[in-house]
């Protein structure tokens, strides 16, 4: 476990580690091959599927800031899925929830069904009995999504965490939505986390990639052979683009969520939206355990549309600063219809059963200046406005987000190391 703050730990990520010039900003290793130093005998690298130095120091940076023994680096996060999935054989039981990102619930409800790679059981961790569902599963790995894609709903990893160890099971968080700045899974009881470096890690947009970071070095070691087995691992650029995003992690997921608790309280405002999820709400199912494992409430933001769906594309297209787009993460504001986009392959009766609304729709709120965004999400309301004739009736004001320094005064005793940097 490493002594030294999250910030730190981000913003010297491959910093200062050139064993050959000592370049400062690290080199990238755009190699697919190593010279032997003679007949059978190999250096420390041999093959960039296996080994890549530039790789080596973001799974080094990675496994630091998120405290496991050992990180994997993939080409994308889905490989990373596929990677975990490698711990299960067909007799094993993988618990999912019920509400996660579209492309992890097409994987494992499609390697079950049509590969019976494992048993898998949906749980819904919202409900009051999910504990029994889960000790009726009796599962070989437990995978969390919190907060879940897109609802933002929360659960208690540590509450989870301490179900599976009676039952020996593993557990397994998505981490992607909060980086390690603004969770840390491990440090809550979870063997694995799992991340789409794709989204705040790298931040830019720029890449697509995954890791997997795990508390036990034997089940690193041997997911690290599996990772070079089936050929998941990372290329040498994405590594190199997602180590210098890393650098500025903090501060971004700072102005992300600084930026974010502006946009929901202009939501709440709103006659044209029904529901503003945020885990930041005090009225928001998961607020109490999301501020007492969080060190933050994120940059992620999903409300529903109080119109029927044909006025949809009359909000997409009104926009000019956030961006129609998939993906989340970037320091650029995104918004996204998952019903259409994202959870797509979520087919309409798996939706409705995670309580994906058809107007529901998804912000990955950017570092633009706030006062551009709102402007823009007021031109979009007005535009529909414009279309339904009418005002629709303003609502009770709603309710009151959690600062981000009353929420973060609280996280300290979790993680001191982030109280400098709030
Ligand atoms: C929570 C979550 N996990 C995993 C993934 C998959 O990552 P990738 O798109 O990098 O393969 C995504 C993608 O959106 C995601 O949102």
């Amino acid at each position: 476990m490493s002594n030294r703050h999250s910030a730190t730990i981000a913003a010297r990520a491959g910093i200062a580690q050139d064993p050959a010039y000592g370049a400062v900003t690290p080199p990238m290793y755009l190699t697919s091959t190593y010279e032997l130093k003679g007949f059978r005998q190999p250096g420390a690298y041999d093959y960039s599927r296996s080994n890549n130095p530039t790789r080596d120091l973001l799974a080094d940076a990675l496994c630091e800031l998120e405290g496991g023994a050992k990180a994997i680096v993939t080409n994308t996060g889905m490989s990373a899925c596929v990677l975990a999935l490698q711990l299960l054989s067909p007799a094993d039981t993988l618990v999912i929830p019920h509400d996660c990102y579209g492309g992890s619930y097409r994987l494992f409800t499609n390697l079950a069904a049509r590969k019976q790679a494992f048993k898998l059981v949906i749980v819904n961790f919202q409900l009051p009995d999910w504990q029994e569902q889960v000790k009726a599963a009796a599962p070989k790995l437990i995978w969390l999504e919190t907060p879940s894609n897109p609802l933002l709903q929360i659960t208690d990893v540590r509450a989870v965490c301490d179900l599976a160890k009676t039952l020996q099971s593993l557990v397994l968080v998505d981490n992607t939505f909060l980086s390690p700045i603004l969770q840390n899974p491990i440090a809550l009881g979870a063997d694995l986390v799992l991340h789409s470096t794709t989204k705040y890690l790298n931040g830019h947009s720029d890449i697509v990639g995954g890791a997997l970071i795990c508390r036990d070095l034997a089940i690193g070691n041997d997911l690290k052979w599996w990772a070079n087995c089936l050929g998941l691992t990372a290329g040498a650029f994405d590594s190199h683009l997602t180590l210098r995003g890393i650098r500025t992690l903090l501060p971004r997921m700072k102005a992300h969520q600084e930026n974010a608790a502006l946009v929901v309280e202009f939501l709440q405002q709103q006659s044209l939206v029904s529901k503003v999820y945020y885990p930041g709400l005090v009225d928001h199912p998961g607020h109490a355990i999301a501020k007492a494992q969080q060190h933050g409430f994120g940059g992620m933001v999903s409300f529903d549309l109080a119109t029927d769906e044909s006025l949809l594309a009359v909000f997409f297209d009104a926009l000019r600063c956030f961006t129609l787009a998939q993906s989340l993460g970037g320091i650029e504001s995104l918004i996204c219809h998952p019903g259409s986009m994202t959870h797509a392959s979520m087919d309409a009766a798996a939706q409705k059963a995670a309580g994906l609304g058809p107007t529901l729709i998804r912000l990955s709120v950017g570092i633009e200046d706030p006062r551009d965004l709102l402007a823009d999400l007021a031109q979009a309301f007005a535009a529909v406005e414009a279309v339904v004739g009418k005002s629709a009736p303003r609502k009770p004001a709603g309710s009151a987000v959690e600062s981000t320094a009353k929420a973060t005064d609280q996280q300290f005793r979790i993680n001191p190391a982030l109280a400098a940097f709030w």
